[in-house]
Order: structure tokens, then sequence, then C-alpha cells
């Protein structure tokens, strides 16, 4: 019967990309969904990624097979390099487990879904309000229910950290709290390494387990060590931890879907013991899941990670890329300012990585989509690699006056 199964709204962002397509107007800029754009509002393959791909293509020993249940090997170990650090203590005491997923947010399902079943403690994890919409669901699916810390301060447009620290400290003892090691999605908000020190101890002394959800790293600062250096500090101190790692952004492989998921275990006699028995049911999960993950982004990834020549490259393209939004983040700050748009702009420039949260209202923001054909969400967040040389004067004049009356 029809009333079984009742309609589910339609996904914002997607919903709103639909929307943006469907606009026939030639002024309209998207700020909508998180991918990268270049100055010509196109969608960026790095010529790395280009490179890689044409190795591929000639490699006459590659084949369509299944990859292993854990995924390519070659990928998932480079890729916990990656985000540990090549001398990690996790990885020298072998503690530490990786498995290939559908991005980052299969990461996160399969995160979820490990803590649905195994996890002893208080079954809630504590997410930051906001957060990516994708996290209520992904966590409330697999009946682990989400609570919400403070995040970001709307006064300073910057991060409430005194709020965010005691949240955290009064989250029930053994609380799954899930962390942005960078460039935080949807507010561009990220604590000073100073406050990831006293984060990790409030973590510690309350006995949580953190989840670190990573889909910017070098894509922020353009520096892959400093946009690790949240989660590495606290593999660093010891933490059991968990990582779900995409490939998405950094590498411009959206469709591709290429992720890694990462268990780390505390250090001591039983680590080794216990991370081969989370491995052996992460593979089990997996296997019941997708059976195996997807080859061609992992392929990708792996000739870049494996090759020293490419590594460079890539590095050299995700300057081009956090460079680039750093400009635009310059740029539109000081056209706001220039225009004596009413209000403080320095959080553009403050705030890093894909995004930016304006402040804007959810009336300004529907005011811009009607007028001026500008999309955003509703929440006021703007997708900074949607703004180029062409639309930042349009978007700067469309925001003053939305602001100004
Ligand atoms: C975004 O927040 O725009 C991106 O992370 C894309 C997505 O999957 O939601």
């Amino acid at each position: 019967p029809s009333d079984v199964v009742p309609q589910a709204p339609e996904d914002p962002l997607f919903g709103l990309m639909a929307a943006f397509r469907a606009d026939e107007s030639p002024d309209k800029v998207d700020l909508g969904i998180g991918a990268y754009r270049d100055d010509n509002a196109k969608p960026w393959i790095l010529p790395v990624v280009k490179k890689a791909d044409e190795i591929l293509r000639n490699d006459p020993d590659l084949n369509h097979e299944y990859a292993p249940i854990a995924g390519i090997q070659s990928f998932t170990s480079k890729a916990a390099e990656l985000m540990l650090g090549a001398d990690s203590p996790a990885l020298k005491e072998k503690r530490s487990a990786s498995i290939q997923t559908i991005s980052g947010t299969g990461a996160v399902h399969l995160g979820a879904l490990f803590l649905a079943k195994f996890f002893k403690g208080n079954r809630t994890v504590y997410v930051s309000n906001p957060t990516w919409a994708n996290h209520h669901q992904i966590f409330s699916n697999v009946g682990i229910p989400t609570k919400q810390y403070p995040y970001f301060d709307k006064k300073t447009k910057g991060l409430d950290f005194e709020g965010m620290k005691n949240a955290i400290k009064d989250a029930p003892e053994r609380s799954i709290i899930l962390l942005h090691p960078c460039a935080h999605n949807p507010t561009g908000v990220d604590p000073t390494l100073d406050q990831w020190k006293e984060l990790a101890e409030v973590i510690r002394s309350k006995n949580h387990f953190p989840f670190f959800d990573s889909a910017y790293q070098g894509f922020a600062s353009g520096n892959l060590a400093r946009d690790a250096a949240s989660v590495r500090y606290f593999v660093e101190q010891g933490f059991e931890l968990l990582i779900a790692q995409s490939f998405a952004k950094n590498f411009g492989l959206y469709g591709e879907r290429a992720g890694c998921f990462h268990a780390v275990t505390a250090p001591g006699p039983d680590a080794q013991t216990t991370i081969s028995r989370i491995a052996s049911q992460l593979a089990i999960l997996q296997r019941s899941e997708i059976s195996n993950p997807p080859l061609y982004g992992a392929r990708i990834v792996s000739l870049v990670l494996n090759d020293a020549k490419l590594f460079a490259e890539w590095e050299d393209n995700l300057t081009t890329m956090s460079g680039r939004i750093m400009d635009m983040r310059n740029s539109l700050r000081a056209k706001l300012e220039e225009l004596g748009t009413p209000g403080t702009w320095n959080h553009i420039t403050d705030q890093i990585g894909m995004f930016s949260f304006t402040g804007l209202t959810e009336e300004q923001v529907m005011r811009l989509r009607k007028e001026s054909h500008i999309y955003m969400t509703k929440n006021g967040r703007i997708s900074m690699a949607g703004l180029n040389t062409k639309n930042i004067d349009y978007f700067a004049k469309a925001v003053h006056a939305v602001v100004s009356s």
C-alpha cells in the first residue's frame, strides 16, 4: 500500500545542484556543493591525475578482476602513511588497520557500523553544531544517535572553543566524538594546534573515543602534514581511534569514490592482537556490504602516492587549488570591505578550506538565489571554489545589496 513507505525529502545539497542546473540565467553562480572549480568555473582534472590515468591505460597487466576485500594494498598502506605520517608510532608498532572504502562517506559508514556492533561505551556520537549534514543520517542509520557539541560562534564567526570543550567534558564517560581534522565542513573554522591539545586532554580525561573524518588533507593549507597535524597528535598521545579518509577533494576524484578507513589501537602488549581482530571484523562487514571496493580511483591514488615524482607533482596541484581558494578569500573580503558592506568580513580570510560560513541569513540566501541566481546552502555556506576572477565582483555586489537592505 502507498502509505507503507513515506515520501522522503530530497537531499538538500543535490537538490540545490539540480536547481542550479535548471537555471538558465547567464549570470548564475554555483557556490553549493563542495567541489573544486577552476577560474572558468569548470571542474579541474588534476594534471597529475591525467598522467596517472595515462600510465594506467597503457599498462598491459591491468585487468578488471576483483580487488581484495580490504582493497588494493599498495593504496591502503600509502593512504595510512599519508594520514598518520611515515614515521608514525602506530605504523612502526603495526597497530593500525586500513581498508579501502567508497570514499569518505563509505569510510564513515564502515566506522559507524563497526562501532554499532562492537563499541562498549555510550553509543552516542557527538558531532559539531553544525556538521556535514550526512553525518547525522550515516550514524542514525546504524542505530547510533547523534548529539551536538557547540562549535560555531555566530558572533565572531569563529570557533566557540569553550563551548566545544565543555560539552565534550560534560558528555557521558566513553562517548564517541566525531572531529574534522581540518577545513571543517560547513564552517571552515578549525581549532588551533594548541586547542587540539586541550581537546585531547579533555577527551582522554573522559575516556571518550575519537573518530576523525578527514576529507580535505592537503586541500586546506596545501601542506599535507599540517592538515593532518590534529590526527597525528592524537595518535602520538596513544589514543585508540578511527579515521575516515577521502580522496575526493584532494585528488579531484569525486565520482570515483576513492577512500580509506583506518583503525588505530592504543600501544601495549595486546595491540597487534587487537588490531588483527579489528581487521578481521572489518573484512566481514565490508564483504557483506560491498564485497570489495572499486579499482579505478584507488589505482590512480596508489600510483601517485607510490612514486616520488608524481607525489611532488600532486603537492604542486594541491597548492594550485588551495592557493586559488585563498586568493578568492582575500579578494572577497577586500571587495566587501571596499564596498563598505555592513558587518565584519575578516572571517572570510580566517576560515580555511573549501567553505566559508558567511553569516548570511536564510532570508538573504534566498534573496541571492531569486534576485541574482547565486546558489548556496540555506545556512549561508559558500563553496569558495565556485568564486573566480570573473564572478567575484558580481557576487560581492549582490551580497552587499542583500546585507545593506
Ligand atoms: C559538500 O558538503 O558539499 C561535499 O562534502 C559534498 C557532499 O557529498 O555533501
